[in-house]
């Protein structure tokens, strides 16, 4: 099998020698047993766990397999597959359930990344049919111009990362909240709930296409509390405002997700 990967240190290209990835200048990486690599070296490492932790990834999982996100993952996977890649790089992929549905749907070599060795070791575990690494998307562990469609789901974007990856013409596919995404829930929290708007176009892409999912659910309080745990805002919630939410019991969520498709520009390469 052969994975492209280019070292984190040197950025020479890696081959795999039985179970390790090793570059001309012997910088080497080992397989994990559950089949990602690791590529990040202590240097990228921002704090001992970065990334999602454990928590957060167990509670996204346990929320995504409600399938009350199923919508999204199509509508995701059906957009890659309309362009036929050969590879498509998931960037700060979670535990793969985005990146495992492309795979599915399409014929490509499909990688995953991410900063997070929770949610790296989760996907790698239970998705065979993707690459994953843990690696930082801010200096990503692949070479220039590899991807025919470059995926990012709620992560960060680092613009000159994602020029230096994208293949002339190719495919930048973007999920982001929209407007009053779980607006219910942030209620709770902040006195004045303020629409999100649609992200900044990368610089050297152009916006093809913008759509906006929405749904309404209702869902009981294990799932609020899984939904909330796995956002960035879950630690503002205070023994009061959970009481408050298990109180509620069923709890009305809108869900709210810009999808966002944009080109490579081949006139600013
Ligand atoms: C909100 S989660 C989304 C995960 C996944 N795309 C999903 O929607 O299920 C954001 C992810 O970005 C990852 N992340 C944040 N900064 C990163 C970086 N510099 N490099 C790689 N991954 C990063 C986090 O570890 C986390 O898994
Ligand atoms: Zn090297």
């Amino acid at each position: 099998m052969s994975l492209d990967y280019q070292c984190p240190l040197c950025q020479q290209s890696l081959t795999l020698q039985v179970n390790v990835l090793k570059c001309s200048n012997n910088h080497s990486f080992d397989r994990a047993k559950e089949g990602y690599v690791n590529l990040l070296p202590v240097q990228q490492k921002n704090s001992k766990q970065p990334g999602d932790n454990l928590d957060m990834v167990q509670a996204r999982r346990a929320f995504l397999t409600t399938g009350h996100y199923q919508f999204l993952q199509t509508a995701i996977a059906e957009r890659v597959a309309t362009h036929s890649p050969q590879c498509v790089i998931d960037l700060g992929c979670g535990e793969g359930f985005y990146t495992q549905a492309i795979a599915n749907a399409c014929d490509a070599k499909v990688y995953g990344v991410d900063i997070s060795k929770s949610a790296i070791k989760y996907a790698a575990k239970r998705y065979d049919n993707c690459n994953f690494s843990v690696a930082s998307i801010s200096q990503a562990p692949f070479n220039d111009e590899m991807a025919d469609v470059l995926v990012s789901i709620f992560a960060p974007l680092f613009d000159a990362e994602l020029a230096r990856l994208a293949k002339p013409d190719s495919k930048l596919i973007v999920a982001s909240p929209g407007p009053w995404h779980l607006k219910e829930l942030k209620q709770y929290i902040y006195r004045d709930v303020n629409a999100h708007t649609a992200i900044n176009v990368p610089s050297g892409f152009e916006l093809i296409e913008q759509t906006l999912l929405e749904q309404q659910i209702s869902v009981p309080f294990n799932d609020v509390k899984n939904l909330i745990t796995m956002t960035p805002f879950a630690w503002k919630f205070r023994p009061e405002h959970w009481q408050l939410l298990e109180q509620q019991g069923e709890q009305v969520v809108t869900l709210s997700f810009y999808v966002s498709q944009f080109t490579r520009l081949t006139d600013s390469l």
